[in-house]
């Protein structure tokens, strides 16, 4: 039976300092239950900084091509040689402002796992389609564009962050009843393809996560933990969210 992970990630966004990286960096290193993977996810530039304070570290997007003549994107490879371990694809913010398709997520989710990065795979509905009935739909779609491309296998290697986008940044978090059906879902849905990888899928809550809900929220039997915005750039309220995982 595979081993699921509990893990609490803090997504930076465009925010975030050399400073920041210090505080965050002492906070984690205290943060008692280390029975959680904790990984910050910084502006690119401070990558190389969150990594040598010791902190497990991501990057916030990767170009899904290979190195050449992409003016300002981030290479994947370079990403891992500097010692990152994971890369979001998908994230709300990449879908919406910069009109990253499923079939883009795939492919970045694809150049990640080339090189050795683990893909954190952001899925979630907006407040129109949660209101139309239609959240299983638009994550359904999200994670078969993965699975299309790539086969459920592929899955193994990877986190899901279940981010619905009308609790991103709002204050306006999801119930606990409200994620576990969701997270519910997404597991039987890959279950029904294999169902011991399902098991073993860490599947983390993104969306207005601060330390007063998340402990209901991680006690949920099929969330694995947190992806957190505002919150993570606050030292004393990202270790309470580790600590209550
Ligand atoms: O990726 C995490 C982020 O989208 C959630 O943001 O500020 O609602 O915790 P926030």
């Amino acid at each position: 039976m595979a081993i699921r992970k509990a893990m609490v990630a803090g997504n930076w966004k465009m925010n975030g300092s050399l400073e920041l990286v210090k505080q965050m960096s002492d906070a984690i290193n205290n943060v008692k239950s280390k029975k959680i993977d904790v990984v910050l996810f910084p502006p690119f530039p401070l990558v190389s900084a969150l990594i040598a304070s010791g902190v497990s570290t991501g990057t916030q997007t990767i170009s899904e091509y290979k190195p050449g003549a992409f003016t300002g994107e981030v290479d994947a490879q370079l990403v891992k040689d500097l010692g990152a371990e994971y890369v979001l694809v998908g994230h709300s913010e990449r879908r919406s402002i910069y009109n990253e398709s499923n079939s883009t997520v795939a492919e970045k989710f694809s150049r990640a796992q080339q090189v050795g990065l683990t893909p954190i795979l952001c899925v979630g509905e907006s407040e129109s389609e949660q209101e139309n009935g239609k959240t299983e739909l638009v994550v359904a779609a999200q994670i078969d564009a993965v699975i299309e491309k790539l086969g459920v296998a592929a899955l193994k290697d990877s986190v899901i962050a279940y981010e619905p986008v009308w609790a991103i940044g709002t204050g306006k978090t999801a119930s606990p009843e409200q994620a576990q059906n969701v997270h519910k879902f997404i597991r039987d849905k890959i279950a029904a393809l294999d169902s011991d990888l399902a098991q073993g899928l860490t599947i983390l809550y993104g969306g207005s996560v601060n330390e007063k809900n998340s402990e209901l929220l991680f006690a949920q039997t099929d969330i694995d933990g947190g992806l957190i915005g505002g919150a993570s750039l606050k030292a004393d309220s990202f270790s309470a969210i580790c600590e209550s995982a």
